[in-house]
């Protein structure tokens, strides 16, 4: 009997080291990165004429074949409107930055961690004739304070470049305090999948790492990222696939080119690859936490918002 009490208490034991692992290092994967912002910078300093040749001057994997189109599709996406002062967090060469500045009349500050993308930057706007509109310049959206003034941009956008936070959570932050209130967060990016099969998991985490170590990347938990935001004050307005039609769509064949062309991360066994993100558009709000606007669309949020900084329900 003592030995049979003796066996349970070890499997007991064993089962919570395990469970324990469970938590400890698989929720790390999800969350931590092994990488700084300065590392990124390297990495695009190094990589981005490979870039420029397979992707041409859109860095994103998520496309159409012909470009012009996903950037049309992200200009009404994101809901650009006349004269609007926007912020292109992770700007690649200006792609995106130069189209909206063109096609949407926007003013844009555009940023980014690598010095090359920076002086490639310039050339083309300079090359597009944007000076007045495009304006880029270095530096780590970790520390957005640290460039900009706070309350200063109707919409802040995250292109593929969301997922190179370190840490996520600080980013989303630093985004809202240059939002205006009433201003738009959008990040369009790629997320862990969810396993629909329990024994796929580990295949997703471990491509997900994968993706992580070859691109500097840390895939972000699209849960954990909406907790962040909503945390934070956000009005969750959009959450959403991307609706792009299959005709138009790339395949993702352009990622598998860069793979050719640069050997990072080449998957040898496409049959047995097991596709190990979801890319979706999130649209996040700033509340207006003013009195003037108790009664748009956002009312309630914006009614918890002002609750939460202790304004009074009958001001409204
Ligand atoms: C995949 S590229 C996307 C570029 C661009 N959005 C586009 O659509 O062409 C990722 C971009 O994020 C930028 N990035 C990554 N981490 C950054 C950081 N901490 N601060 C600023 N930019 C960063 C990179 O320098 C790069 O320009």
């Amino acid at each position: 009997m003592t030995t049979l009490l003796y066996v349970a208490l070890v499997l007991l034991i064993v089962a919570n080291i395990f469970l324990l692992y469970l938590v400890l290092y698989k929720g790390k994967t999800k969350t931590t990165a092994s990488y700084n912002a300065k590392d990124v910078g390297e990495f695009y300093n190094k990589q981005t004429d490979n870039f420029l040749k397979v992707y041409g001057e859109v860095i994103q994997a998520f496309r159409t074949t012909d470009v012009s189109k996903l950037l049309a599709y992200q200009m009404e996406a994101i809901g650009f409107q006349k004269g609007q002062r926007v912020l292109d967090a992770g700007c690649g060469v200006c792609g995106p930055a130069r189209y909206f500045a063109k096609h949407a009349e926007v003013t844009v500050e555009a940023i980014t961690i690598s010095q090359d993308q920076v002086d490639k930057s310039k050339q083309y706007i300079r090359q597009a004739g944007l000076e007045g509109s495009v304006n880029v310049q270095q530096g780590d959206y970790h520390h957005l304070s640290d460039y900009y003034d706070s309350d200063s941009f109707d919409t802040i956008y995250f292109l593929e470049s969301f997922g190179h936070a370190v840490n996520h959570e600080q980013v989303l932050g630093e985004a809202w305090g240059m939002l205006k209130p009433g201003g738009t967060l959008y990040i369009k990016d790629l997320f862990i999948k969810e396993a629909a099969i329990p024994s796929l998991e580990d295949d997703i985490l471990r491509e997900v790492q994968n993706i992580n170590k070859a691109y500097r990347y840390n895939v972000a938990d699209l849960y954990q990222i909406l907790r962040f935001a909503r945390k934070k004050g956000f009005i969750v307005s959009k959450l959403k696939t991307i609706d792009i039609p299959l005709e138009d769509f790339e395949n993702l064949t352009i990622s598998n080119d860069f793979q050719e062309l640069t050997g990072i991360n080449k998957i040898e066994n496409l049959q047995e690859y097991v596709f190990p993100v979801d890319f979706f558009e999130l649209t996040f709000t700033k509340p207006w936490n003013a009195l003037e606007y108790g009664n748009s669309r956002y009312f309630l949020q914006n009614l918890f918002y002002m609750q939460v900084h202790n304004r009074k329900q009958e001001e409204l």
